[in-house]
């Protein structure tokens, strides 16, 4: 439904990859600007086990932006003129590693930017410099381990995402390299997400699931994307279910490095945000 009038606060929001449109049952759908331009659609909100979460379908939601033209910006700046504090981004990888099938969850622990040309800051003025050594919220990677192995079943816990340009896979030589710099996973909007997340001073959590091996793994076949959204469709209801579950184990308090990002740093302009 459309909701009328100003948007209700949220605390949480779930930004839904490929294939991943819905996830608050009976949400309000709200319109929003930024200063940055629009986010990829609607954002809905609505309750999910008690606590107020707003739902953004990161491609939109007949899937029309690819990767390397999201609007990275005015989508994290959107949710966190609503309240909202910590995110969770469930996301679809390609795997590095042979151990590492499609079906597999990871939350990795690091990060990689091979992108170019993305907006990735929000500081263009202003001596803004935030933390982003370890580039994933600690509480919130915490819980949707311990979530995952007791309700999914296995988690690999860590490991690193390489975020490439795309919208193309990357070639078998590219691949085989990456594998051989000991990362785990690769992906195409990983970035800038989490380094925005960062400079709103936002908690933020991906969830990844393997659709595929990557080419420099899979020495017969290289990834397609046909592929990528089987795998990823065959899963969401699960996953789905069970990021309802880590919804419901988040804080409604924070002190993690993520809420402390810019302790000593003078802003050059107020962020959105209702509390
Ligand atoms: N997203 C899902 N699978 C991928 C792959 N193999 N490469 C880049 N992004 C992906």
């Amino acid at each position: 439904a459309r909701g009328s009038g100003e948007a209700p606060d949220a605390e949480i929001a779930v930004i839904g990859g490929s294939g991943f449109y819905s996830f608050i049952e009976d949400p309000q759908e709200f319109r929003l600007t930024t200063p940055y331009g629009e986010p990829s659609d609607a954002v809905a909100v609505g309750r999910v086990g008690g606590r107020m979460v707003a739902f953004l379908p990161r491609h939109g939601r007949g899937h029309e932006h690819p990767p390397h033209r999201i609007n990275y910006r005015a989508n994290m700046w959107a949710l966190r003129s609503l309240g909202v504090r910590q995110v969770l981004a469930p996301c679809a990888v390609g795997s590095l590693r042979p151990e590492h099938g499609p079906g597999t969850l990871v939350v990795p622990d690091g990060l990689v930017d091979r992108t170019s040309g993305r907006a990735q800051t929000y500081f263009d003025t202003g001596a803004v410099h935030v933390p982003f050594a370890d580039p994933y919220c600690p509480v919130g990677r915490g819980i949707v381990v311990k979530t995952a192995t007791e309700s999914w079943g296995e988690i690999v816990d860590g490991g690193a995402m390489v975020v490439v340009e795309g919208p193309r896979f990357s070639t078998r030589t590219e691949s085989q390299w990456y594998a051989r710099q000991g990362w785990s996973l690769v992906n195409m909007t990983g970035h800038p997400e989490a380094v925005l997340a960062r400079e709103l001073a936002l908690c933020y959590t991906p969830v990844a699931l393997v659709t595929d091996f990557d080419a420099g793994i899979d020495a017969e076949s290289a990834v397609s994307q046909a592929e990528v959204f089987r795998v990823f469709s065959a899963n969401i209801e699960r996953l789905r279910g069970f990021l309802r579950e880590v919804v419901r184990a988040l804080p409604t308090e924070r002190n993690c490095l993520c809420a402390h990002a810019h302790d000593g740093i003078e802003l050059p302009f107020p962020l959105p945000g209702r509390h």
